[in-house]
């Protein structure tokens, strides 16, 4: 088994001590740069900037990615214009995510053409489209998408002794990405995956077709790295994967996830547990019993929908309906803790009537979820929705979008009213200057901004009483007990 070093904790704290600090936010778009200070014989060597893309599982492939550079002796810069390697992350779970990577990469043309930078795709996109990118940015060296991380190092290798239009383009893989060195970007939470691609079909989705099938990680070396988090000082450690409570151990202890959260948090020195996405199918009540029993387990789920509609949830090959997904909902409901539930919704799928959208409407209000997600269709390369007949316009589609947010905001203004006077614990991961404010997040994952007479309080967990809701987040002061 190898041996993971997590670096940069204590000299990330120093980093976030000061100025202001942008709340890491769920769907963050970037990796946050770090600057390591570094000893003389590394500053020479070859720099590399990775820019990050879509969901928390890419932030995360990038901060194993940085670590497998750090260990071959490369040192992460914080600009791109200064960087040998450049490496771009990308995400191609809706067109506009995909095609933004295409004008990113005409930014350093040049200097690649020169040889002054070597460019290298990673991630969805590079696996989706493969060697065509080479044909349409004749100036990147490597294409890999995540399937093929665990080749990496070879394919740097072939880099570093002039090798050009290099790839790892395979999908058929029963192995997870595991590195020695995980650089962590995050000093509050650390992200750690446990299960990797999807064995499930969406109809809209591209997420089987860039990851490749479902593979979990070994029970053993799972909690071997949150002990060694642990041991750097992080109280907090989200649990990822694209349906992560399909997590199935594939060691012989055999841990389902249910078993998985219960072994996680019971570590020394572990306060929350954070994981995310659930898939509604594989939701069991065990997971319920376990947040109800184990406080270190946090009071959020988010469990995408999609729709309130059976008819397209059917289309849209979910696997349940809107009774069986309510009926779930229920049970988290009638935990004793007061669970927070977030959602995915997408608008406009092919043959999305009226009434079907004013299903999603009132699953919506039935739901009363603390937070959605919700995206207009975007039709994607190889998915089985691509040919499907009675397509949205773009128009009806952002008609629809916009009931929706607006029913959606009315909702958590309702559900964050409620929550004026209330006192909870905060993990602080933020100070907003210019407001005189700090920012933290409750277990059930709301942002809470508040004022305290104390200073330098990064990283401490506090008692904040709420003041004030808004719409997406709540205002509160610390009250410190003399
Ligand atoms: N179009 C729009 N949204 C999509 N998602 C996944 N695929 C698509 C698509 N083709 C959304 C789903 C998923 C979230 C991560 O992205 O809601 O839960
Ligand atoms: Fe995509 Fe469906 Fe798998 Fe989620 S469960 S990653 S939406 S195919």
């Amino acid at each position: 088994m190898s041996k993971t070093f997590d670096i940069g904790i204590d000299a990330l704290r120093q980093n976030h001590g000061n100025g202001d600090l942008p709340p890491d936010s769920v769907g963050s778009r970037h990796a946050v740069p770090v600057s390591i200070i570094a000893p003389p014989e590394v500053s020479r060597a070859k720099s590399f900037y990775i820019e990050t893309f879509g969901c928390q599982m890419n932030v995360h492939d990038s901060e194993k990615v940085a670590g497998v550079l750090l260990g071959r002796g490369y040192r992460a810069v914080d600009d791109a214009a200064q960087a040998d390697l450049l490496l771009y992350n990308t995400c191609s779970i809706r067109e506009k995510a995909a095609q933004k990577v295409f004008s990113r990469l005409n930014d350093f043309k040049f200097a690649a053409k020169a040889n002054e930078k070597v460019i290298a795709v990673l991630g969805c996109v590079a696996q989706q489209e493969g060697e065509e990118i080479f044909e349409r940015a004749p100036w990147v060296s490597l294409v890999c998408g995540s399937a093929s991380y665990r080749k990496l190092p070879e394919l740097f290798e072939r880099l570093e002794s002039g090798g050009r239009r290099v790839t790892g383009l395979d999908l058929d893989t029963e192995e997870t990405f595991e590195t020695e060195i995980t650089r962590r970007d995050n000093p509050f939470r650390a992200y750690l995956t446990i299960i990797e691609g999807c064995d499930y079909s969406c109809a809209y989705c591209v997420v089987p077709h860039t990851r490749g099938p479902e593979r979990s990680r070994a029970s053993d070396s799972v909690l071997a790295e949150v002990r060694r988090l642990a041991d750097a000082g992080y109280t907090e450690i989200q649990l990822l994967g694209q349906t992560v409570n399909s997590y199935r151990d594939p060691s012989p202890r055999g841990l389902n996830f249910a078993g998985m959260l219960r072994a996680v948090a019971k570590i020394d020195g572990i306060r929350r547990v954070r994981f995310t996405t659930s898939h509604p199918n594989d939701f069991r009540r065990e997971i319920i019993e376990a947040i109800d029993e184990i406080p270190a387990l946090c009071d959020h789920i988010h469990l995408p929908v999609q729709s309130g509609s059976t008819r397209i949830l059917k289309a849209m090959r979910r696997t349940y309906n809107r009774e069986e997904y309510l009926e779930k909902l229920s049970w988290i409901r009638s935990s004793r803790r007061p669970i927070s539930v977030t959602s995915d919704v997408i608008i406009g799928f092919p043959g999305e009537t009226d009434e079907d959208f004013k299903e999603t409407l009132t699953l919506l209000d039935a739901a009363q979820f603390d937070s959605v997600f919700a995206f207009k269709y975007s039709p994607r390369p190889n998915t089985p929705s691509l040919s499907m007949p009675d397509v949205i316009p773009e128009e009806e589609k952002s008609r629809r979008l916009a009931i929706l947010q607006e029913r959606q905001r009315q909702i958590q203004i309702a559900r964050n009213e409620k929550l004026v006077g209330e006192t909870f614990e905060v993990l602080v991961d933020g100070r907003h200057a210019a407001r005189g404010q700090w920012s933290g997040r409750t277990t059930s994952n709301r942002i809470l901004n508040f004022t305290s007479s104390r200073e330098n309080i990064l990283g401490e967990y506090l008692q904040v009483r709420v003041t004030r809701g808004g719409p997406n987040s709540l205002v509160g002061e610390h009250a410190e007990l003399q």
